[in-house]
């Protein structure tokens, strides 16, 4: 067999411009030839227009970061996070299919009803309490029905530097009001995207290197989060505790509050802490805990 070098990789990024798009880029960049690709340019929730990017690019490797991740508006707009998160990853994986690629592909902890009590493994069945974990669980299953070398990461309360999320959603409201209430109720582990992307980059070059073995050893779906849990309350308080000086101590009160006091379109599950064990047993990588992970995105906002 020919040994194949990073160098000669093309890459494909998928959702490049998102919170996990954004920090792939910094992860890849030098990796080989990486094609960036935004809705800007390519709108996935058209088939015809996800086809003639993979056959134009030819890519060794898919990192597919692009969802419909608007967890309320998926409610009144399922046909399109269908389109986006279910159709879309059966055509990247058709593609890769076709031309041999490594897709890699992120789903959600929003796939699990939040009835268990422990972590919840790979084995355990999901049961969606929502439209937008309904379209990431078809989308999973329409990639595994294709096959193909491919790697579904679940990860879960994403967030990071750059974007819309939780984190800088706290940090704004900080300097807008002198109270907040926050939901204590809902169980799960904050996952900064820079991890993410460190966690993606280190599997794919193993896999490229041929490392972790044949097709059919590696591929699959593995959980993928940071280590530890909270709660949105307790990830606020973590926040809030180290964010001091960016606050110039303006830092506001919090008030823990019921899920149901703070309605939503979509239900959340109340337990969704994934566990790490299979991602660990076969490739070796353990993301940060959640608290250093915090510490690395609150510097890098300086
Ligand atoms: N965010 C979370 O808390 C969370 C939790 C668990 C799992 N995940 C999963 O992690 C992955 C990355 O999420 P993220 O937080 O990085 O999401 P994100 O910041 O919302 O990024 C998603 C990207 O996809 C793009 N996109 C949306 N519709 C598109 C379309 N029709 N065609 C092309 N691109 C399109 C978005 O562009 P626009 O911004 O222009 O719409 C955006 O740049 C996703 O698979 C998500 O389901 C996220």
């Amino acid at each position: 067999m020919t040994e194949i070098s990073r160098e000669q990789q093309r890459i494909l990024i998928v959702g490049a411009a998102g919170q996990v798009g954004l920090e792939l880029q910094r992860s890849f960049a030098g990796f080989g030839d990486v094609v960036a690709v935004d809705l800007e340019s390519v709108d996935i929730s058209k088939a015809d227009q996800t086809r003639d990017l993979v056959r134009r690019v030819q890519p060794d490797v898919i990192l597919n970061a692009a969802a419909y991740t608007a967890v309320d508006r998926a409610e009144s707009e399922q046909e399109l996070a269908m389109a986006i998160n279910a159709e879309a990853p059966r055509i990247l994986a058709e593609e890769a299919l076709r031309v041999n690629a490594l897709l890699v592909h992120y789903s959600t902890d929003y796939v699990f009803d939040g009835s268990k009590l422990g972590e919840w493994t790979e084995q355990d069945t999901p049961a969606p309490l929502n439209a937008y974990g309904a379209s990431k669980l078809a989308g999973e299953e329409a990639i595994r029905q294709v096959g193909g070398r491919v790697l579904i990461f679940r990860t879960s309360w994403v967030y990071g530097p750059h974007g819309s999320n939780f984190l800088l959603t706290m940090l704004r409201l900080a300097r807008q009001r002198d109270s907040l209430s926050v939901v204590g109720d809902q169980i799960g582990s904050p996952t900064t995207s820079i991890e993410l992307a460190r966690a993606t980059h280190a599997i794919v070059s193993g896999v490229i290197a041929g490392q972790f073995g044949a097709t059919e050893e590696w591929a699959g779906l593995y959980h993928m989060t940071c280590s530890g849990s909270t709660s949105w309350y307790g990830f606020a308080q973590a926040i809030f505790a180290r964010a001091e000086k960016l606050l110039d101590g303006k830092i506001p009160q919090l008030t823990q509050i019921a899920s149901q006091e703070y309605p939503l379109p979509a239900v959340r599950p109340r337990n969704s802490v994934l566990s790490n064990a299979k991602l660990e047993q076969r490739f070796g990588i353990r993301l940060a805990s959640w608290e250093a992970a915090l510490d690395v995105v609150l510097q890098a906002l300086g």
